[in-house]
């Protein structure tokens, strides 16, 4: 038995969907149900009595407090988050609350169960934290990937909040001697992404015929993770990470944001082309930036490969093809999540500008 939290967003359903689908043991799966959360993501697992789903907050200590001592986990993987940066920048309140205090409730909670563990238990048992490579900062154009050991500076409301986090996480594990491990990983994408996030957000509205934002010059570089692969680098680093030791995840793919709009826009003209045989890139829209914005994130993956013998299974060109696939596939998921709340945060974001 794992406990996971957020399990019903992005990663997180991915994660869960995956871990069940490869293994016996069961997941507890506490979430909030935010606005980017979604129960329909885990709709396959409706019958799986390995399954247990409890909507709750990482940050109220008494019900993590109670489903630790029901259940019993042998491992907590903490996805819970909020994750958005530009939503960070509109109102960084709920940044705090979920990635700075819910964090230091949830390891206090941790603390309190793992304290208590016969001694066996008590040595198999990991917290294994899910991070960001947004908390190093941003990169010059030709300086090398974030390693493990670059200075954390993050730039953003979010990143500074998963900073604080991944802060107090370490120290729960210097103090306290939780067994604790942080994966600090790139932008991933693939199914079950939040249409307000750039890859989904382009295929969304490039089939509604609607502009296709792009801030600033485009020139932004992202390395690219397929979904999966973050979810393979979680299992193993639960399986065989070194206790209190960090570990970059990344694609080796590092893409500007103009040219992976261009790449959806040619699968989508291939895959669904446009009746008017016209290009989907036609509907590009350069519009205002994100105050902040970084200009280069890349990371150096090379510690997960050499000691544990991770390295993503998806190129780029191949988990690009599946994710608009896929998205072509569940007009309906699409239709149910641009629900009134996402509608509002269309208007407030894209509005004063190119509207979306
Ligand atoms: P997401 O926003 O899609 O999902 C977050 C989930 O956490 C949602 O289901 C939400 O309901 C839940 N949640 C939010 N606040 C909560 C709270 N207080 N208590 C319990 N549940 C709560 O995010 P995601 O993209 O799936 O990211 C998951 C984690 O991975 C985050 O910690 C994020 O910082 C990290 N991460 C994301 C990416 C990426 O590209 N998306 C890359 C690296 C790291
Ligand atoms: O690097 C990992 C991070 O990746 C995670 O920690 C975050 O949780 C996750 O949201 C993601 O953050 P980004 O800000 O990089 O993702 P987003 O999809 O919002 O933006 C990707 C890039 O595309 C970024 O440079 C901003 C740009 N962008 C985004 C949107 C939504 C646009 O140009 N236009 C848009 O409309």
């Amino acid at each position: 038995m794992i406990l996971v939290t957020g399990g019903a967003g992005f990663i997180g359903a991915n994660f869960v969907l995956d871990w069940l689908g490869s293994r016996d043991d069961s997941v507890v799966n506490v979430d909030k149900l935010t606005y980017a959360g979604n129960i329909e993501n885990l709709a396959s697992l409706k019958n799986d009595a390995r399954h247990i789903f409890v909507q709750a907050d990482i940050g109220d200590s008494q019900a993590i407090a109670r489903l630790l001592a029901e259940h019993q986990p042998r491992a907590v993987v903490n996805f819970a988050a909020e994750s958005h940066v530009d939503r960070s920048i509109h109102g960084p309140e709920d940044f705090i609350q979920t990635n700075v205090v819910g964090t230091f409730r949830i390891l206090e909670a941790v603390r309190h169960y793992w304290s208590a563990l016969p001694a066996p238990e008590k040595e198999a048992f990991r917290f294994l934290h899910v991070s960001t490579d947004e908390v190093y900062g941003s990169l010059e154009p030709q300086a090398p990937a974030f390693a493990e050991d670059h200075n954390y500076e993050p730039n953003s409301p979010y990143s500074a909040s998963k900073a604080a986090s991944d802060h107090l996480v370490r120290a729960w594990h210097h103090t306290y001697g939780l067994p604790v491990l942080t994966t600090n990983c790139s932008n991933n994408y693939g199914p079950y992404h939040f249409p307000e996030k750039l890859i989904p957000l382009i295929i969304v509205n490039a089939l509604a015929g609607k502009p296709l934002p792009i801030y600033g010059d485009g020139m932004q570089v992202r390395d690219w993770l397929y979904v999966g692969d973050h979810c393979s680098a979680i299992r193993r680093v639960l399986e065989a990470g070194k206790v209190g030791e960090t570990y970059n995840v990344g694609g080796w793919n590092e893409k500007a944001n103009l040219d992976i709009v261009k790449t959806v826009c040619a699968l989508l003209d291939e895959m669904r082309p446009r009746t008017d045989g016209q290009s989907y890139a036609h509907q590009i829209a350069f519009v205002q930036d994100r105050p902040g914005h970084d200009r280069r994130y890349a990371i150096d993956a090379r510690k997960i490969e050499r000691e544990l013998g991770w390295r993503p299974a998806e190129t780029f060109e191949s988990g690009i093809r599946k994710t608009v696939q896929w998205y072509l596939e569940h007009p309906q998921w699409v239709a149910n999540v641009q629900s009134g709340a996402y509608r509002d945060w269309l208007q407030k974001q894209y509005a004063p500008q190119e509207g979306a």
